[in-house]
């Protein structure tokens, strides 16, 4: 188990590069196996969650070849069983779309079950919705395995109850070898749900809408080879967008779409930040203390949920009383009790946190809840006074490629050390006092 280490009051100055997105790779590697030639996918993030599916992919029976690490080649002709089992599942999540892959190849799957999450329940209702409408029998059988299967698969009119990313991708995924037309209204309109569309149209699926709240697909009989790279991750780096405004930083952000980053960019300009947006990068200026404002999370292109503790711990260090409305998810202001031990005044009121900006944080040892507010704790202890460490960082890592080396190499001193390392602990305190 390891640990991150942090001397805070250091500002990010410098040049980072973004990775791939992770919850667009997900999707993508998923249906990658739906062809029997091979997909070459590039700029994949080197994270802990995509290395867990491709193993995931590997176990059914396909020939996975990792030629670097942002590089993958998967040719599903040799899939030997359509059984994902609970090991990949309780990793990650996102082994779910294997369920949609398989399904739309083979008319059946087998996939062990998600388990909720620090941030919610999190159920698939509207994945089973779809699958159903589609002409699939989908059961829970024992051991928590949702076993679907389809005699003949046939397009459908889906109307999601709820706006869910990965319900849109799921059914996206089967509906792509469906019999005749399917339309799903209400999806989700992400990214990467483009960057999955585009990627099975790539293959010779026929996907239209990807991107508005209405998608229409047509089936095809079958789907073929592709060489496909991967959008920038508007998660990674809308994180360290905040993460030069927390530090008074300048940092150039490469390799991004600024346009996914648009409602980031709207925040950080109406606190006092200076944005500047070229076209595969922005440029993140803070050098005065920031001024407070409200958020509300709403699916794409609201301000994602997926910054929501990041916004908030940038916001416990500004002028003033801010307020963060989370309404996607109904539990995830897990993190508020840690910053709070770093001297943040936070008060959480159901799906509302209140926020008094306070003058500083002070370094303590605190835990990652999950992924994305362990990036935000990431960013209270670069501000915080003292030092920090921080466990539990392998939910960062699940979604975030090299994130000390990054920050260090902005100027954080941050180190990642193996836990109750004290010999180590003591060796960083000595180099950064
Ligand atoms: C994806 O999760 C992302 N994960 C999440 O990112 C992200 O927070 C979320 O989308 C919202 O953008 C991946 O892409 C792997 P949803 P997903 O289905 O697909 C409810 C990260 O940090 N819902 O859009 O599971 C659900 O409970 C992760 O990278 C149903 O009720 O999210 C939630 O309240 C965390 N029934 C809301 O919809 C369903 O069948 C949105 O969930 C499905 C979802």
């Amino acid at each position: 188990m390891d640990q991150y280490i942090i001397m805070g009051g250091k500002p990010l100055v410098g040049e980072v590069v973004i990775e791939g997105a992770k919850n667009a790779a997900l999707g993508i590697l998923a249906g990658a196996i739906m062809a029997d030639e091979p997909v070459l996918i590039e700029n994949i993030p080197d994270v802990n969650d995509v290395n867990v599916l491709l193993e995931a992919i590997q176990g059914i029976g396909a020939i996975v070849d990792r030629i670097d690490s942002h590089k993958v080649r998967i040719n599903g002709a040799t899939i030997n069983s359509v059984y994902v089992d609970y090991e990949y599942i309780k990793k990650i999540r996102g082994s779910y779309y294997l369920l949609g892959a398989l399904l739309g190849k083979f008319k059946e799957a087998q996939v062990a079950l998600p388990g909720g999450c620090n941030i919610g329940s999190r159920p698939i209702d509207q994945h089973k919705k779809g699958f159903e409408a589609l002409g699939a029998v989908v059961k829970i059988e024992h051991g928590g395995i949702i076993n679907a299967r389809a005699d003949e698969l046939v397009g459908n009119h889906i109307y999601l109850d709820v706006v869910s990313v990965g319900a849109t991708i799921n059914i996206m995924l089967v509906a792509s070898r469906a019999k005749g037309k399917t339309i799903i209204e209400n999806a989700a309109k992400e990214p990467h749900i483009v960057d999955v569309a585009n990627f099975l149209n790539s293959m010779g699926a026929n996907i239209k809408g990807a991107g508005t709240d209405v998608i229409r697909i047509k089936g095809v009989d079958s789907l073929h080879g592709s060489d496909y790279s991967i959008i920038p991750d508007q998660i990674e780096a809308g994180t360290f967008m905040l993460a030069a405004a927390a530090t008074k930083g300048d940092v150039l952000i490469k390799n991004v779409i600024p346009k996914h980053l648009d409602a980031i960019t709207a925040k950080l300009v109406e606190i006092g930040c200076e944005v500047e947006e070229f076209d595969d990068a922005v440029r993140v200026v803070a050098k005065k203390r920031l001024g407070h404002t409200n958020v509300k999370t709403l699916p794409y292109p609201g301000f994602p949920t997926d910054m929501q503790p990041q916004i908030a711990t940038l916001l416990a260090l500004s002028e003033g009383t801010s307020v963060v409305t989370e309404s996607i998810f109904e539990n995830r202001f897990k993190y508020v009790d840690e910053l709070a031990r770093m001297g943040a005044d936070i008060k959480v009121e159901g799906n509302m946190a209140v926020i008094n900006g306070v003058e500083k944080l002070m370094g303590a040892a605190v835990s990652s809840p999950d992924l994305r507010a362990g990036a935000a704790l990431v960013i209270a202890g670069l501000v915080a006074e003292g030092v920090t460490i921080l466990d539990q960082i392998e939910y960062i890592e699940r979604g975030y490629e090299r994130f000390h080396e990054k920050l260090a190499s902005l100027g954080a001193s941050m180190e990642k050390i193996n836990i109750n390392d004290e010999r180590a602990i003591k060796k960083f305190k000595l180099r950064v006092s």
